[in-house]
């Protein structure tokens, strides 16, 4: 039998203080499984494609990030009233040789529900995924984004630090 409400990553990883400092209607914690239904992907999609995915084909990428510890940490903010997942982001965590082995995080795919957004999530979100990146090792977190995000994320204490370049397969 399936556990869908147990956590991608231990909860230890969360933080204390953001977790404390959220309006009461708000909880901050692990992706679960049980989030396919609580909305996840359709948060996704206020930032990009997702596409048709499956229950089962969520699944599988959840378990695929689970068996890999310490890599993949995807958080949410559900909104408990509505049981619904208002916001999400991912911290993946990245080795390296340089700098004697360091570890890197890559912060990835932030989306606030529209409904939701300018309440301050966004910048917790972000918050949240620096503790991981601290608690887990980096030596600093990373991001690419739209010029148009580029004052949100230098509020969360970020600075532009070149370009981002891309090839499509
Ligand atoms: N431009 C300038 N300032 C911004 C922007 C923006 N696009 N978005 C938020 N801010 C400011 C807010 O005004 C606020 O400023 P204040 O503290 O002075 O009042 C501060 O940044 C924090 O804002 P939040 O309320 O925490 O932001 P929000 O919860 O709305 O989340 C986010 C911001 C994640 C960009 C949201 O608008 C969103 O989901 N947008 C659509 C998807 C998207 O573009 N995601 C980012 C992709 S980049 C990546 O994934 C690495």
């Amino acid at each position: 039998m399936i556990d869908m409400s147990a956590p991608l990553f231990p909860t230890s990883f969360i933080c204390p203080d953001i977790s404390s400092n959220l309006a009461p209607d708000y909880t901050l914690r692990p992706l679960q499984l049980s989030d396919y239904k609580a909305g996840c992907l359709d948060v996704l999609r206020d930032l990009t494609t997702v596409g048709d995915i499956t229950e089962e084909r969520f699944t599988e990428q959840v378990e695929y990030m689970r068996a890999r510890q310490g890599e993949y940490f995807v958080i949410v903010i559900e909104k408990i009233a509505t049981g619904k997942v208002v916001g999400i982001g991912t911290l993946l965590v990245e080795r390296k040789f340089i700098h004697e082995c360091g570890l890197v995080g890559h912060i990835e795919d932030i989306a606030v529900a529209k409904s939701e957004q300018g309440k301050k999530l966004g910048i917790k979100i972000i918050g949240a995924l620096d503790f991981i990146g601290k608690k887990t090792g980096c030596y600093k977190n990373i991001l690419d984004c739209s010029p148009h995000n580029e004052q949100f994320y230098v509020k969360c204490g970020y600075s532009n630090a070149g370009f981002e370049m891309t090839k499509r397969f």
